[in-house]
């Protein structure tokens, strides 16, 4: 069956509401199965036997969540082969499967998105949506008191079955 994974941070979950609006979305396609996993957990294997890939992730200090990152550090490499031997060069493993990124913010979050974008172009992936921000609202600027508005939420419910209707139809 066709797989959709997303590996997400979130300290006051905020980017939790942003994945569950999208799994509800992404379930209403039957047809692929949409996992959930901790960037604390996630292993090559789980990158490597998804059609599309979501990364998550609220903005701390300008960049992408600490584990999130940790979660690239660990990784990065160990989806590069190396195919000098055969005449060819070092290459990714994961190079043209389809991702998108959703990023939670207390006021800003191009810095998340700019850093995993960043690193994602290295392992030539392939970009299937902008990226989705949320700003949180009613708190004070950066705080994590705010709310998420609604319209984020649905447009994180709509991004779900999106990609899930996507990878569903081999479009990606
Ligand atoms: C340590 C820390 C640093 C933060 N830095 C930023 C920041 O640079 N830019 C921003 O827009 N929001 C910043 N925020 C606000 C968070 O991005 C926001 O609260 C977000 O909703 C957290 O996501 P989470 O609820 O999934 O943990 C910061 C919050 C914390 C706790």
């Amino acid at each position: 069956m066709k797989r959709i994974t997303i590996i997400h941070a979130s300290a006051s979950g905020g980017t939790r509401a942003l994945v569950s609006a999208f799994c509800e979305g992404a379930h209403e396609c039957d047809d692929v199965l949409t996992l959930t996993r901790s960037a604390d957990v996630c292993t090559r294997e789980d990158l490597l036997a998804s059609d599309a890939l979501i990364f998550a992730s609220p903005e701390n200090f300008g960049y992408m969540a600490g584990s999130l990152k940790a979660m690239f550090d660990r990784l990065f490499y160990a989806c590069m082969a190396d195919t000098t031997a055969l005449g060819g060069g070092v290459d990714s493993v994961l190079a043209g499967r389809a991702y998108a990124v959703m990023i939670c913010a207390g006021n800003d979050g191009s810095g998340a998105l700019n850093s995993i974008e960043r690193i994602v172009t290295g392992w030539r992936m392939k970009r299937m949506h902008p990226g989705l921000i949320a700003r949180r609202v009613g708190g004070e600027a950066g705080s994590s008191k705010g709310e998420l508005r609604s319209a984020d939420l649905a447009a994180a419910q709509e991004l779900g079955a999106a990609v899930a209707n996507a990878v569903a139809m081999g479009a990606v």
